[in-house]
């Protein structure tokens, strides 16, 4: 069987800001999995907020298209916090999440955060891996957090990602 040349091709990806007309496609990303997925009312709320702030990821030349994942997340004091992250199934492991990420960490040491704070179901193999991967720690639980399938209640980890531990001289 001939395979032609593209599939061979590491695919590439940009991330971007996020812009204020998007918020339609956040909510059906968001939609693909979430239980209680957010509305793009909800998205559009949020994105007006001066402290919230977030990212989309595309793939390299098709800078036209519907995102394949977006990360929201907000700043307050020193102290980052993501809201949500989501990438569409069909484009899973292939480091578009572990981009988005790494696109708010930029931002918050940029912005000289504290550090980054974050809750995840504790059922959410892929997120924790992916969270764990990049030095996150467990910090807390949250019992009773999530809503799941079925109406079942699913408890949260918090988990923290220090951005300064040396201090003020590390900046
Ligand atoms: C969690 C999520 C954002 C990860 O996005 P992704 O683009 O697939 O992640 P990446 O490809 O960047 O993965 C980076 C690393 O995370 C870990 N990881 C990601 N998905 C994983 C999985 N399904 N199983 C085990 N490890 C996983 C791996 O260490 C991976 O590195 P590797 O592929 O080199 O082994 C994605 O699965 C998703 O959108 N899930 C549904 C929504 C969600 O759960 N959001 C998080 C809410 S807190």
């Amino acid at each position: 069987m001939a395979l032609g040349f593209a599939s061979f091709r590491k695919r590439q990806f940009v991330v971007l800001p996020l812009q204020s007309d998007e918020s339609a496609a956040l909510a059906a990303l968001h939609g693909e999995d979430f239980v209680r997925p957010w509305t793009d009312g909800e998205f559009a709320e949020l994105m007006k907020q001066d402290t919230v702030f977030g990212f989309t990821a595309r793939e390299e030349g098709k800078g036209a298209g519907a995102p394949l994942g977006f990360v929201l997340s907000r700043m307050a004091a020193d102290e980052g916090e993501i809201l949500t992250l989501a990438v569409a199934r069909r484009y899973r492991r292939l480091g578009i999440g572990r981009l988005l990420m790494d696109a708010v960490l930029r931002h918050l040491y940029h912005e000289r955060a504290q550090s980054l704070f974050l809750e995840v179901d504790e059922a959410n193999a892929a997120a924790l891996a992916l969270y764990k991967r990049l030095g996150f720690k467990i910090v807390g639980q949250r019992p009773g957090y999530y809503e799941n399938a079925g109406g079942r209640r699913g408890n949260a980890h918090v988990m923290r990602r220090d951005l300064y531990a040396g201090g003020p001289a590390h900046r």
